[in-house]
């Protein structure tokens, strides 16, 4: 099976709405593997976002990831990366995400999306390195 990193967004924790993505990860059948609510260290959200270095959002992006806890997962599976983005849905809450994903049922905003899913197994096992250097 396969890997991938999750994380609840400051949004997400503090709308409350851990439980409701903890719920949909279960019961897809995905397995928790390391669940951690913790502060976001400016230099793990640039490394955990670095292929967006270049972007204009950038530095608001950092500012928001950084702007109270996340929770943190490590999600595992058959096709745990894959099944994750389709739980969470796509980027845009309202023009990308469907009612009955993460994100079109409780996002409005591109940037408040309540969810991270790895978008690949190899970048899941680099942010797995980044937010869980012991697994
Ligand atoms: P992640 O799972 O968080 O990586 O989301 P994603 O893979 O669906 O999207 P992507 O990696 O392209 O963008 C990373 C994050 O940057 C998004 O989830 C948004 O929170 C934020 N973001 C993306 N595009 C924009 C934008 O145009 N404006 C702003 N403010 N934020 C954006
Ligand atoms: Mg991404």
């Amino acid at each position: 099976s396969e890997r991938t990193l999750v994380l609840v967004k400051p949004d997400g924790v503090s709308r409350g709405l851990v439980g409701e993505v903890l719920s949909r990860i279960e019961r897809k059948g995905l397995k928790l593997v390391a669940l951690e609510l913790r502060a976001v260290d400016r230099s793990v959200a640039e490394q955990h976002y670095a292929e967006h270095a270049e972007r204009p959002f950038f530095g608001d992006l950092l500012d928001f990831i950084t702007s109270g806890p996340v929770v943190a997962a490590v999600v595992e599976g058959e096709r745990a990366v894959a099944a994750f983005r389709q739980l969470a849905g796509g980027t845009d809450p309202v023009e990308k995400a469907t009612p009955g994903t993460i994100r079109g049922d409780f996002g409005l905003e591109v940037q408040y999306n309540l969810v991270h899913g790895s978008d690949s197994p190899e970048s899941a096992e680099r942010e797995i390195k980044i937010w869980f250097s012991e697994l």
